[in-house]
């Protein structure tokens, strides 16, 4: 017998509301991998838990999703399809051939920032002196979005900040010209990377803001999509 939260899940699916019955969405998730050598990378703490539960909701809502995710420990089934990646680099690739054609894109990955100029092809060996690594900068992936948005499609971004939250957030929201920015910040207890809890608001580009509680990250996806819906439908 299938699983009670399986059936919970059918049944919403099919009789829940579907706010996003026949849209594309497109949802990015968990952390890069940035080559040093063929066995080290440079990475984040990343568990791409809220990316596929956003992923996971919008599908509920009726979209047809394509989740772009970088490497992490969760479980590949579910109702997208799945495009799994490692760096900055393919994420990119990833996701910039896929845009033009989604009515809605939510970046929850933490795309790596910097990449190491060089790659050694072979297995670095330790010597006794310091070793320096030089990084360079990846593409910024949801600045190319917003630089190149079609008419019509809704940008969604994410800023996990520590301090001047706000200002910080609403910042990224019109450097990048995103319709969303989800905050998290890092001063709220539960919020951030790993875990299973979330604590977000959400600022719109009409300036509305929506502060959230403390909650499993199945409910705050619920509400960041719900927010967004809101603006979809109009
Ligand atoms: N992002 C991206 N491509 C990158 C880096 C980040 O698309 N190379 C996206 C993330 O998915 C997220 C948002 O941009 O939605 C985060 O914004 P960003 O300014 O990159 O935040 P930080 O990496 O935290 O950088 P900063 O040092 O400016 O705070």
């Amino acid at each position: 017998m299938a699983e009670p939260e399986e059936i919970l899940e059918a049944v919403v699916q099919h009789f829940g509301p579907r706010p996003l019955q026949g849209k594309k969405v497109l949802v990015s998730a968990g952390p890069t991998r940035e080559a040093i050598d063929p066995v080290r990378f440079i990475s984040n703490g990343s568990t791409g838990t809220m990316g596929y539960a956003i992923a996971r909701q919008a599908a509920n809502l009726g979209a047809q999703v394509t989740l772009v995710s970088g490497p992490v420990a969760l479980p590949e089934e579910g109702p997208w399809e799945l495009i799994k990646v490692n760096s900055a680099s393919e994420m990119f690739e990833a996701i910039t051939t896929r845009s033009m054609v989604q009515d809605l894109i939510i970046m929850t990955a933490a795309v790596g920032d910097y990449q190491p100029v060089e790659v050694s092809t072979t297995k670095i060996k330790k010597e006794d002196k310091n070793l320096v690594l030089e990084l360079g900068r990846t593409r910024d992936i949801l600045k190319h979005l917003g630089d190149t948005k079609p008419k019509g499609q809704i940008l969604v971004g994410f800023a996990l900040e520590t301090n001047d939250e706000e200002a910080h957030a609403l910042g990224k929201m019109e450097r990048k010209n995103l319709d969303f920015i989800v905050l998290n910040s890092l001063r709220d207890f539960g919020a951030g990377f790993g875990g299973t809890i979330n604590k977000v608001i959400v600022f719109g580009r009409d300036g509305q803001k929506q502060s959230f509680a403390l909650k499993g990250k199945v409910e705050v996806a619920a509400d960041i999509l719900d927010a967004v819906c809101k603006t979809i439908q109009q």
